[in-house]
This record gives structure tokens, C-alpha cells and sequence, in this order.
């Protein structure tokens, strides 16, 4: 399906490539427990993409989702800006990212890095608004 028309300078990106990215890296999950594979691909301000899958644990709680991996790649790979970004389910289809993600993704690409959604293109001030990061910490720590 077509992304519906996004915010300006979503048109410069290439979402059937990256939503392919998703998909590629999305049969890599490892997912023998919930069996929900999810991949997430993002581009990066110098052109890279970085990947990730899911990757499930015995003990539940301690699964990585697929951003998490796309952010460790990220940096693995020599940091920068996440300018895009698509996640996908097992469908191929975009996916929305989970509340503890959308932090991830705001955190590495700032409120105007573009998420495919099941929408359209939206920018992540759109996805996650009002966020909290490290303006907010700017704040201090003093007990009042
Ligand atoms: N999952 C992700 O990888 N990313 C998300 O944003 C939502 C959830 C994974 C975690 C778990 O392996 C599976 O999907 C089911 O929750």
C-alpha cells in the first residue's frame, strides 16, 4: 500500500525501500513465544540503514523488541539521526511502535523523524506528544 501523503520532506524518502528493510529483517525475529515477528528499519542522516528484530527470552519480560535492536545497530554502526523509520508486523504492515519505543525513537531522531503508520507518514511529535527527554532533565534534580 502507498503511504498516504506525509509531512514535508517524507516525499525525499524511499518508504517502499525501508518498509522492505522492515520486512527483510522481520524473518529474522526470533519469536518462539508470542510468535508476533516484528522488523524496524531506519534511515539514518548520512543514508545508512539500521535494522532490528524482535528477540524473545525464556523469561518474557526480558524481550528486546525490534527497536531496540534498530537503536543498538544505530550506534553499533556509527550513531547519527533517525531521520525515518518504518516497523512492520508479521503481515508486512506497518506497525505501531509500543509506548517504551516511541521514547527510543524520539530520543534518537527527535520530533521530526518520520514513522510510517498504519495512518501515513506522521512525525514523532504526532506519535508520541508532550515527551519527555533530556530538556526535561535540564530541569535539575535539587529536592525542593
Ligand atoms: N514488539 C516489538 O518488537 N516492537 C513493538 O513496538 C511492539 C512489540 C514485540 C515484543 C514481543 O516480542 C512481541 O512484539 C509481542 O509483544
Amino acid at each position: 500500500m502507498r503511504p498516504a501523503p506525509g509531512p514535508e520532506g517524507s516525499e525525499l524518502v524511499d518508504w517502499a525501500a525501508l518498509q522492505q528493510a522492515a520486512v527483510h529483517v522481520m524473518s529474522r525475529a526470533h519469536v518462539p513465544y508470542s510468535h508476533f515477528p516484528v522488523g524496524a528499519a531506519g534511515l539514518v542522516d548520512d543514508g545508512r540503514v539500521v535494522v532490528g528484530c524482535n528477540v524473545e527470552n525464556a523469561a518474557y519480560g526480558v524481550a528486546l523488541c525490534a527497536e531496540c535492536g534498530m537503536v543498538s545497530q544505530l550506534h553499533a554502526t556509527g550513531g547519527g539521526r533517525l531521520v525515518a523509520v518504518a516497523c512492520v508486523a508479521g503481515d508486512g504492515r506497518a506497525l505501531m511502535p509500543c509506548g517504551r519505543c516511541r521514547q527510543l525513537l524520539w530520543e534518537q531522531g527527535g520530533p521530526e523523524c518520520q514513522l510510517l503508520t498504519p495512518e501515513g507518514v506522521l512525525p514523532m511529535r504526532e506519535v508520541l506528544p508532550q515527551a519527555f527527554d533530556a530538556d526535561d532533565l535540564g530541569r535539575g534534580g535539587a529536592v525542593p
